[in-house]
């Protein structure tokens, strides 16, 4: 479906969280491909046994652990050495459609916890030796529920405004030092995502948009090819954006 870029990455290191399944996989078999050395990391076990078994021949080491806690960065940055050229945050979480006024305390915290706090820590860790090296590329895994309202609830859609928010700030304030940081934003992909609809309420209120407005499901390997071109040479001149891939449901 996409066509890989010989050597694209060949010399790179490039972290891969969500490594495990959907967009993430595709992204750490596509670097891989391309040359890359890919440290794939996923709070599933069995996931990453399965990715080692397909890759196996090509330049890739895991790392299990769930990146809210700080023990799996720090695993992340030791498996890596001291060579970091890029970095793909796509490990998330969604948040079961519920509205403001229905969200607990305990789904926000834990969708922010993956889906900003493991970025923005894992995002940190790296910087130090890309800066040192004049060098980097990160690139988040936002979603179309960075750019509205109606793609999911009060908590993922605030976290992926947050993660597209620190995108900018990482551009802003680091591209002096040759640090590029983006994001994509994808529509509906056909993973292994839990999108569970626990609000009558947000069907009643999202569903007919939803139905109205969706765009075809897009393919894993498809949001892997903007990320591996955001990651790579390719795009030298693209800092701070945020990308959607959704073919076209962003403008509707
Ligand atoms: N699938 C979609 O329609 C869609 C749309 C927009 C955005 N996204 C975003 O794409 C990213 C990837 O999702 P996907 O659709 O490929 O889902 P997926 O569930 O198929 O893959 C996500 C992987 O991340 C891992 N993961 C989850 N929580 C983790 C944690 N705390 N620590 C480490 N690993 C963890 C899971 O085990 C899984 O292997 C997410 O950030 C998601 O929000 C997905």
């Amino acid at each position: 479906m996409t066509d890989t870029t010989a050597g694209r990455f060949t010399g790179r290191t490039i972290i891969v969280t969500g490594a495990g399944s959907g967009i993430g996989r595709a992204t750490a078999t596509r670097i891989a491909n391309e040359g890359g050395r890919v440290i794939a990391t996923d709070v599933v076990a069995e996931r990453l046994d399965a990715l080692r078994s397909e890759l196996e021949g090509f330049a890739l080491e895991t790392v299990v652990g769930d990146v809210a806690a700080s023990e799996t960065i720090d695993a992340i940055i030791a498996a890596a050495g001291d060579r970091i050229d890029g970095l793909a945050n796509v490990a998330g979480i969604m948040d079961a459609f519920l509205p403001p006024d229905e969200v607990d305390d305990a789904m926000w915290e834990r969708v922010f916890s993956v889906n900003v706090t493991g970025p923005m820590r894992l995002t940190r860790a790296v910087l130090p030796l890309m800066i040192a090296a004049g060098k980097g590329a990160v690139v988040n895994v936002a979603s179309e529920a960075a750019l509205k309202a109606s793609a999911a609830g009060a908590a993922y859609t605030s976290s992926k405004h947050a993660i597209a928010g620190y995108t900018k700030s990482v551009a802003f304030f680091h591209g002096p030092q040759g640090i590029r940081a983006n994001a994509v934003a994808p529509g509906a992909v056909a993973t292994n995502i839990e999108a569970p609809m626990r609000s009558e309420y947000a069907a009643r209120r999202v569903g007919p948009i939803m139905q109205t407005t969706i765009p075809p499901v897009a393919q894993p390997e498809q949001l892997a090819s903007a990320i591996t071109w955001l990651l790579s040479d390719d795009s030298a001149n693209v800092n701070g954006a945020v990308l959607p891939s959704d073919g076209g449901w962003s403008v509707v």
